[in-house]
């Protein structure tokens, strides 16, 4: 008994750790939000800090054990002669971009705006004295980008947040994670003062401490209060708690666990899918795996048939420019999305789930079928289509593309349309009727 007791004291000490928004109810200006966001599709990721001086990714402090102390003098190096807010903005614009995802603070603890909360910031630390999300935030309101703000609850160095110190009663020994708490609180009412509208808070890093009391309730509530509108989204990696108005996939497509970390199902919220242009997130000297235009198109449109938005990163070096890798790639998205935007932009998942070769999409009356691997001999056959297809046209050039709909399903035959470089969209209407499997009396079997 007395066991019994021990353990659902404990569950309850697990359920109440990170503690939900309680009786949360998204205003309407957050409904509308989330609708804005799953239309934009198609967001840059900017992971840049001052561990971009080292070109060894965001985790360099970490990785190559560096004491926070010699770390920090990093800040003294940090000045972005580069740095060029509008050339950023009008680099996602280019590649269709329709929102800015950037790191506020990284796990580092080093804050890259202006904040009261601790002079490790870029404005007190740096010979820079400049804030770069200001400039930032000033130009996505003047593009009609939309900005979140990414924000780590994990912090290497303060001592209050003590790394590595054992989790006991939700706080980590010998610290004051009151102090913490109190110190993101008044950082993230900044965020959310200084900026004009932000689109919202993508926290990260809460996976580092499963056991402790992250007062999520108090900050998620906090936010919601300054900016109703704003969508908190919460890289967990679990189904998401009440307060949180979008899911996210690290490296996934929704429903995958390729690394064994996304665990949370996939919800009704609207969701995003992360993802790296080579393997990293912060500037990275050491890795050119580069993805190519053709994965990244995939991922792209599999992330829109399966109802997502696509955040794909960039990490800028220290300077504020950008690697040529990336300009090129993001140049070729961006052709790609002014050829087949309508086929992405404002669409939700279409009328067939995904499929091996491709996703749907659909959009005002109209369900576009995104053919990703090229079937062979050009003839697509799609089982079990119950929706009577009225027409089918291909998108790039408008020509009918000849079909044959049977109850086993459809065939479409793509001999006679060109062959597209990453993706051949075919457009359907369809009817309303829904067609019925003949009675198996009626079927022509070859069987004993
Ligand atoms: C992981 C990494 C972090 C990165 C984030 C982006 O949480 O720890 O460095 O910012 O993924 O999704």
């Amino acid at each position: 008994m007395k066991r019994i007791l021990f353990m659902l004291i404990a569950c309850t000490g697990l359920f109440t750790a990170a503690r939900a928004q309680q009786d949360y109810h998204p205003s309407a200006e957050n409904l509308q939000a989330r609708q804005d966001f799953q239309d934009r599709k198609f967001g840059m990721f900017i992971h840049w800090g001052i561990y971009s001086i080292l070109g060894s990714g965001e985790w360099v402090m970490h990785n190559q054990d560096i004491p926070y102390a010699d770390y920090s003098r990093l800040a003294s190096c940090f000045y972005p002669s580069a740095f060029d807010a509008k050339a950023w903005v009008a680099l996602a614009k280019s590649a269709g971009m329709k929102y800015i995802t950037i790191t506020s603070r990284h796990h580092d603890g080093f804050s890259m705006f202006d904040t009261r909360a601790s002079d490790y910031n870029i404005v007190k630390a740096t010979p820079w004295h400049k804030d770069p999300l200001k400039m930032l935030a000033d130009e996505c309101h003047r593009q009609g980008i939309k900005l979140f703000f990414y924000y780590s609850l994990l912090d290497w160095g303060r001592p209050d947040y003590a790394f590595g110190k054992p989790i006991v009663d939700g706080k980590p020994q010998g610290a004051d994670w009151d102090h913490y708490i109190a110190f993101m609180k008044q950082q993230l009412t900044e965020l959310l003062t200084n900026y004009g509208p932000v689109a919202g808070i993508w926290f990260d890093g809460e996976w580092e401490r499963k056991d402790a009391d992250w007062h999520l309730d108090e900050i998620y509530a906090l936010i919601h209060k300054l900016q109703p509108a704003a969508m908190i989204g919460n890289n967990h990696h679990h189904a998401p708690r009440s307060g949180e108005d979008f899911q996210m996939f690290e490296k996934d497509l929704p429903g995958n666990n390729s690394h064994g970390w996304n665990s949370g199902g996939v919800s009704a919220l609207p969701l995003e899918t992360c993802e790296t242009m080579n393997g990293a997130w912060g500037f990275n000297i050491h890795d050119d795996n580069y993805k190519t235009v053709r994965q990244l198109v995939h991922y792209l449109v599999g992330d829109a048939g399966r109802n997502a938005n696509f955040l794909l990163n960039i990490g800028p070096m220290s300077s504020g420019a950008i690697q040529p890798e990336f300009r090129d790639t993001l140049k070729a998205l961006g052709e790609w999305m002014q050829q087949y935007g309508e086929t992405v932009y404002g669409t939700r998942a279409g009328f067939l789930s995904p499929q091996p070769w491709g996703v749907t999409t659909q959009k005002n009356g109209k369900q576009f079928i995104h053919v990703l691997e090229y079937p062979d001999g050009g003839i697509l056959f799609i089982p079990a289509v119950r929706q009577e297809i009225a027409s089918a046209v291909d998108f790039a050039t408008g020509k009918p593309v000849k079909y044959k709909q049977m109850p086993e399903g459809v065939f479409f035959y793509l001999q006679d349309v060109p062959r597209a470089a990453y993706d051949n969209v075919i457009t359907v209407t369809l009817s309303g009727k829904t067609l019925k499997v003949p009675p198996r009396s009626k079927w022509i079997m070859n069987e004993k």
